[in-house]
C-alpha cells in the first residue's frame, strides 16, 4: 500500500513505516557520531516510542551502550490502517539494537497500570537483574485508575481567561486564542495525569521489588518557557502538574534515600512533538523560536537535547543542576539574546509578516518527520508493508 499523510487538527492519522525507520536510523547515526560516553548501563524508559523518550532511549543505547527496556502505548497496524508512528519507531529501534548486539525489549501497554509495572519488574528480574536509570517521559491525555476512574488532562489556564496571539498552522494566519480557566476538577485531573504520582508509584514498585540498583538515577521532563507562555503553560493546568512532578523529584530522593536514588527534573527545550502541537499559543512561539535559534546556530531537536543530557548534564553521581536542583536543557532557549529577539518578533508578527518572522516551514517539517513523512531518501511512491 502507498501511505500518504492524513493530517487532522494536531495529528497525522497515518504513519510511514519506512520513514519512521529512517528517522530512528538518523537519530542513532547522530548519537554514534558523538562516540560513546560513560553512563547508565541498564535503563528503563517509560514513554519510549516518540519524542524525548525515544531520543533518551537511543542515547542510552548508542551513547552509553546500555541495555534498554521501554514502555509505550501504541497501536499496531490493522487492515488498511497504519500503525502509529511510535509503533514503527519502536520496531525500527528494537531491530537495529538487536542487530548491533544491544539488549532492547518493550512493553506496549498502559504505564499507569499495575499490570504493566508487574510485567516490567518480571522482565528486569529475568533479564537484567536491576536497572540503574529510569527515564519518565510520559505525555498522556488520560489516566485510568485501578478502580476504573478516568482522569483527563486539559490545557487551560488557572484563574483567569488568557488571550494571546495564536497560529493557524494550516492557513499560516496569526489569529487570537482565547483560553478559558480550568475548573478545580480539571486542575486536579491534569495533575493526576501529568503530575508525579505515577512516577512515584513506579519508583516505589521497582525499589520494593529489589530491581532498582543502589545509587541509581531517575529523570522526568518538564518545561518552563518565557513569561509569554506562562499563563497557558507554567501557570496553567499543565504547569500545576509539572510543579507536582518537581515536588515528586524531591520526594523520591527523600523516600528512596537508603537506596541512594537521585531523582531529577530536566527542563527541556520547546519542540514540536505530538504532545506540544496541541497546546494553544505554543506553536506560534515555537515557530518564532525555531527561526531565531536556527539563525544563531543554536537549534536542537530531541536527539541533540538528549545527547546533551547524557553527555554533559547527568555527570557521575551528581548532575549539573540550577539552584532548584533542576537540570536545564532549556539553557540555549532561555538565553537573553534569544528571548529578546523572540519577544521582538512576537510583538510585531502578523499574518502578513509570518514568513519573515517565524519558521512555519520548519514546524511542518518536524511535524511530518514525526510521522515518517518528507524524509530525504524515502520513496513515498512505493508500496509498503504496514
Ligand atoms: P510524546 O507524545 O512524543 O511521547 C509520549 C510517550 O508516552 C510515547 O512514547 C507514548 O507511547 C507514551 N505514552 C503515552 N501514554 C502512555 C500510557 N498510558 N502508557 C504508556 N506509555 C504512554 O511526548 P514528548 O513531547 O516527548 O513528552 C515527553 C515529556 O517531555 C512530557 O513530560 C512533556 O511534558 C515533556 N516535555 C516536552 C516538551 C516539548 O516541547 N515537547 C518540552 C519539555 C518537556
Amino acid at each position: 500500500m502507498v501511505v500518504e499523510p492524513k493530517v487532522r487538527d494536531f495529528i497525522c492519522t497515518t504513519a510511514h513505516p519506512i520513514g519512521c525507520r529512517e528517522n530512528v536510523k538518523q537519530q542513532i547515526a547522530y548519537t554514534k557520531k558523538l562516540g560513546t560516553v560513560d553512563g547508565p548501563k541498564k535503563v528503563l524508559v517509560i514513554g519510549s516510542s516518540t519524542g524525548y523518550g525515544l531520543a533518551s532511549r537511543i542515547t542510552a543505547a548508542y551513547g552509553c551502550q546500555a541495555a534498554t527496556l521501554g514502555v509505550m502505548f501504541e497501536r499496531a497496524a490493522s487492515g488498511k490502517r497504519t500503525a502509529t508512528a511510535g509503533w514503527y519507531n519502536n520496531l525500527a529501534f528494537e531491530q537495529q539494537a538487536q542487530q548491533d548486539g544491544l539488549y532492547a525489549k518493550t512493553i506496549n501497554g498502559d504505564a499507569f497500570s499495575q499490570e504493566v509495572k508487574d510485567q516490567i519488574i518480571q522482565i528486569i528480574r529475568q533479564d537484567l537483574g536491576q536497572v540503574d536509570m529510569v527515564v519518565y517521559s510520559l505525555a498522556a491525555p488520560r489516566r485510568t485508575m485501578a478502580d476504573g476512574t478516568v482522569y483527563r488532562s486539559v490545557l487551560k489556564t488557572v484563574g483567569e481567561e488568557f488571550k494571546n496571539k495564536n497560529l493557524d498552522l494550516k492557513n499560516r494566519q496569526v489569529t487570537e486564542a482565547c483560553i478559558p480557566p480550568a475548573s478545580e476538577e480539571e486542575i486536579e485531573a491534569t495533575v493526576k495525569v501529568m503530575g508525579g504520582e505515577d512516577w512515584m508509584d513506579w519508583m516505589k514498585a521497582l525499589a520494593e521489588a529489589g530491581v532498582l540498583a543502589s545509587n541509581s538515577i531517575t529523570v522526568a521532563y518538564s518545561y518552563i518557557g518565557p513569561a509569554l507562555t506562562h499563563p497557558i503553560y507554567y501557570n496553567g493546568t499543565i504547569g500545576m502538574a509539572k510543579k507536582h512532578l518537581y515536588q515528586t523529584s524531591i520526594d523520591i530522593t527523600e523516600q528512596l534515600r537508603d537506596l541512594g536514588v537521585k531523582a531529577y527534573i530536566s527542563v527541556n527545550k520547546a519542540l514540536v512533538t505530538q504532545a506540544s502541537a496541541a497546546i494553544p499559543v505554543v506553536p506560534l512561539y515555537i515557530t518564532i523560536l525555531y527561526k531565531v535559534m536556527k539563525e544563531k546556530g543554536l537549534h536542537e531537536g530531541c536527539i541533540e537535547q538528549m545527547n546533551r543530557l547524557f553527555r554533559e548534564k547527568l555527570g557521575k553521581g551528581n548532575a549539573v543542576v540550577d539552584s532548584d536542583n533542576q537540570i536545564r536543557l532549556d539553557d540555549y532557549e532561555m538565553k537573553p539574546e534569544i528571548q529578546q529577539e523572540v519577544m521582538k518578533y512576537w510583538d510585531e508578527i502578523s499574518s502578513e509578516t509570518i514568513d519573515q518572522m517565524a519558521d512555519v516551514d520548519g514546524y511542518w517539517e518536524d511535524f511530518y518527520h514525526m510521522f515518517g513523512f518528507q524524509i530525504d531518501g524515502v520513496d513515498y511512491t512505493q508500496d509498503v508493508e504496514l
